[in-house]
Order: C-alpha cells, then structure tokens, then sequence
C-alpha cells in the first residue's frame, strides 16, 4: 500500500491510475472485518483498527465524546465539494453550534410539508417515468428527485432540469475519482493528503458543483449591495432559520471565513447529504423490490403488515443492507486501550454500519433482504446495549444498541433523520402506487463505495401504470 501511496504522489496520471486500480473499500472487507469484534491494521498512515464490538462503538460514537473526532482524511476529501462545512469538520464548540442549528431548522419543518411536497414532486417524476417507458435511468432520477424534494422544501426554488442533471452526473464523477482508501496509502501528513486529493482532480469537479450551487441557491438569497444574506427574502422560513442561525454562530477561530462563504458550503452539506443517501437507499430498495424472488408480490397482494409498518419494514431492511454511508471513520487523538489492544494518537478508527448491520451474531439470517424481521413493532431505539458477558448470538426482537446505525448515533447522528424517514415512505408509496417496474438487462449494480454506497452505475428500468385500485398510504 506504500508503494501505492508513493506512485500515487507522482503525478496526476499516476494517482488516477491508482483510485482505479484500489478496490473499493466494500470490495476490502473479509470475513474478519465482518467477525472479529476489533482487528488493527498497520497502514502507511498509522494503526488502524477496525471494530464491530459495540462496546467500543459506543465509546467512540458516544454523545460528547472528544476523543475521537471525524477522520482528517474525510476532512480533506470534502473540502473541494463543501469547503469548511460542518459534514467534513472534525468536532469542536464550532461544530457543535453549527449542528445545533441543522437540528433547529429540520425541526421545524412540518413533517406534512416534507410529505406533501416528496409526494408532489414524486407524482411529476412518476407522470416522466411512465412516458419514458423502459429508459429510466433509476439511480439517477432519484438523486434528481431528492435534490428537488430537499431543495424546494429549503429554498422553495429547484435546479433546472439542465442543471440538475449536469449536478447529478458531475457528482457521480466525484465519487468515481475521490479514493479515502488511497489517502490511507500515503503518509497521513497533511500536505500529502492534500497533494493527492488535488492529483485526484477533485478540485475541478467540486468547482462545477459549487458553481450550480451558488448560481441557483446561494446568490438569489444574498443582497446586491454588501454580498451578505438578505433576511427580508420572503418564502423561505426554514432556509432563513438555518442561515440565521449560521450567522448568528460565534464560530471560534473563524471569523476570518466571510459569511457568504460559510451560507455556501452549508447549502453545499444540506443538498449533498439531503440527497445521497435517501436516493441511495431507494435504488437499492427498487433494485430489489424488481426482483422476481423479491418481496413485491408480497406489497402487492397487500401483506398481513399494515401499509405503514410495511413502508417502514421495506426501508429499514433497505437501510440495513445498504447503508448509504458505510464506514464512519475517525481520528484517535489521545491514546486509547480497547479490548487490550492500546491505540496511539494519530491512529485512525472505523466504525462500519455495513458489517455491523450484516454481522452474524447481531442478525439472523444477515445477508437475506427480510422486511418481515421490522414488523410488530421491532424497532432500533428499543435496543439494549449488551451486559458484560451476554450472549451477543441475538436474534430478533432482542436487537442490540448499535447494531442498527444508518444515521449514525452520537455526538454525530444524522440531523436530517426524520425528514428522510418521511421523505423516503412518502416516494416509495407513490411510486408503488401508481406503476409496476421491471429491470432491463443489465449486470447486477455493486455498491460504489467511495462515499456513499449508491449503485455503480444508473440501472434502467421500465415503468408502466398500475392498474386497479391504488394502494398507497
Ligand atoms: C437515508 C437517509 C440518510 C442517511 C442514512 C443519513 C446518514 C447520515 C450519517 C450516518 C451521518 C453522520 C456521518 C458520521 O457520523 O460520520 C449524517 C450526517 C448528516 N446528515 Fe444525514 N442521512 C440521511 C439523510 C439526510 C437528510 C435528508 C438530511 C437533510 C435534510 C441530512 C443531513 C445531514 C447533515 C447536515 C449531516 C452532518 C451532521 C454533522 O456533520 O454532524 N441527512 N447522515
């Protein structure tokens, strides 16, 4: 790997040859990162160890823990896309005011707003869906749709369809050209990082995206005169709840970053992670409901759940299998002991959803798509964490804490939660609802891994009405 990371350093040509050539982190994983409760790597950066206990996932996720603050690598692999925004910050006093105000405006927005307007915008797609016939392209029509759905319910205003769809494919070459697996291949020192992510060619991709960014959502909000953010623009109630408060932020040791910039690269963090990971999820859930073995014929017979256990049986499934965010990744800054094995400062931590969501102790039957397993009321917030010396082969409804961790959990769980619990039901009934699917041909997607875990390229689907009654809830 050091002699990746070395050849990498070389030249542009060299690091690219290199992202292609390193697997993708999912294709890494072995049976031991799936069954060993912690295992240490020694990398060209550092230790790096890798856990499934949940005992330790607990101390590094815990709410107010200090000592293990995001990843400075997933810092530098951002920093193109979202400049200082908080989904890239390591931790602090800054990063705490800063998602206290996520959490403040995603409050109060009306969980019958975010439905009514995913509905809404799902029935226009749908309406497209069905005159196109079989050339839907499904992991990309969704990332269009979330982008609409977040967007218009922030902003009260959406991309263009030229614009969406240049936003959506050069966000896919992002994906295709960041490598956090390479980045562990060099030495870790700061300028190295930083080198390869400008070899990676980051820099010009994340520029595109931040410009449609900032032509569509940003300058229409600022005023002409001073370039700061006009409060008296009208209709955007939860937009000016998050921006006043980021302007409101005393950020400590930043004021020296002007205010327009910091509205842009949140705006940046609320469109990429309001819009990746619901889409991602729902390609995997429509990849799989368009199974011939798959569960549809279940939702369409109408199974014995009621539609809304059912709804969330499908998503939660969808989200244990595929979550979107596979691997947390972070810095150890002071020495730690974990399971007798001591970790230095500087060494880094990974904490994976992906196998502790498919880990055999915690799951039964762990690799089989089984929405079943989510009705009569099992749900992840009931879950304990294991006593000293328990049993940990669990299975059903005796989940454990931690081992269902889509939105992370923590001093860093997802602010945007609700609005894609909801979000994500309100589209998968209306799609239900209104067509039938089924794939074209085509090789079956893998996970793409390198940010997020949506499929690696956009599957196509053919759509066409349902007909009889309507089954949506
Ligand atoms: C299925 C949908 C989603 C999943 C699985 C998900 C998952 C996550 C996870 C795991 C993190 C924390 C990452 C870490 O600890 O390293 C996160 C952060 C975040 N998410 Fe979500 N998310 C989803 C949807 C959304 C939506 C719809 C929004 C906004 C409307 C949103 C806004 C954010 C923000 C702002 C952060 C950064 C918080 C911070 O840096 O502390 N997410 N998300």
């Amino acid at each position: 790997m050091g002699l990746v990371g070395w050849l990498a350093q070389r030249s542009p040509l060299l690091c690219r040859i290199a992202v292609r050539a390193l697997p993708n982190p999912i294709k890494l994983l072995t049976w031991k990162t799936y069954e060993r409760w912690l295992l240490t790597f020694r990398l060209p950066a550092g230790q790096m160890a890798f856990c499934n206990s949940l005992e330790v996932v607990d101390e590094v996720l815990k709410r107010d823990s200090v000592n293990f603050p995001k990843s400075r690598f997933v810092t530098v692999l951002l920093r193109p896309l979202i400049g200082d925004g908080v989904f890239g910050q390591g931790g602090g006093p800054n990063v705490k005011a800063k998602r206290r105000a996520y959490f403040l405006a995603l409050a109060e927005l009306p969980e019958q707003e975010v439905d009514r307007v995913a509905r809404e915008l799902t029935r226009e797609y749908v309406a497209r869906w069905l005159r196109e016939g079989d050339k839907v392209a499904v992991p990309q029509e969704l990332s269009r749709l979330t982008i609409d759905i977040v967007s218009q319910l922030m902003f009260g205003t959406r991309f263009t369809e030229a614009e969406s769809r240049q936003f959506v494919d050069t966000f896919f070459t992002y994906h295709q050209k960041a490598s956090a697996v390479l980045l562990l291949c060099s030495s870790g020192r700061a300028d190295a990082t930083q080198d390869l992510v400008n070899k990676m060619g980051l820099k010009a991709v994340g520029e595109t995206l931040r410009t449609l960014i900032d032509q569509r959502f940003v300058a229409p909000f600022m005023q002409e005169k001073d370039g700061g953010f006009d409060p008296q623009h009208p209709d955007v109630p939860y937009f000016h709840r998050l921006i006043s408060e980021v302007i409101d932020l005393k950020l400590e040791g930043e004021t020296a970053v002007p205010v327009r910039q910091q509205i842009h690269d949140e705006i940046s963090v609320l469109i990429l992670a309001g819009h990746e990971t619901t889409a991602s999820v729902l390609s995997w859930l429509f990849w799989e409901l368009s199974s011939p073995e798959s569960y549809r014929g279940n939702l369409c017979l109408n199974a014995d759940a009621a539609p809304v256990e059912l709804m969330t049986g499908l998503i939660n499934e969808t989200l244990r299998l595929y979550p979107p965010i596979a691997f947390f990744l972070r810095d150890v800054e002071q020495e730690a002991l974990f399971r007798g094995k001591t970790l230095s400062a500087g060494s880094s931590i990974v904490v994976s959803p992906w196998t502790l969501q498919r880990h055999k102790s915690f799951w039964h039957d762990p690799a089989n798509f089984c929405p079943a397993r989510w009705f009569n009321g099992n749900k992840a917030e009931d879950a304990e964490l294991p006593t000293q010396g328990e049993d940990t082969q669990c299975q059903f409804p005796k989940m454990k804490r931690h081992s269902f961790i889509p939105f992370g959990a923590g001093t860093r769980i997802c602010p945007g939660k609700n609005f894609a619990e909801v979000e994500m039901r309100a589209i998968l009934s209306e799609v239900v609802a209104a067509t039938t699917f089924s794939r074209r041909p085509g090789p079956a997607p893998q996970p793409l891994g390198a940010l997020t875990t949506r499929p690696d390229y956009n599957f196509r689907f053919e759509f066409q009405p349902r007909l009889g009654p309507k089954q949506g809830t």
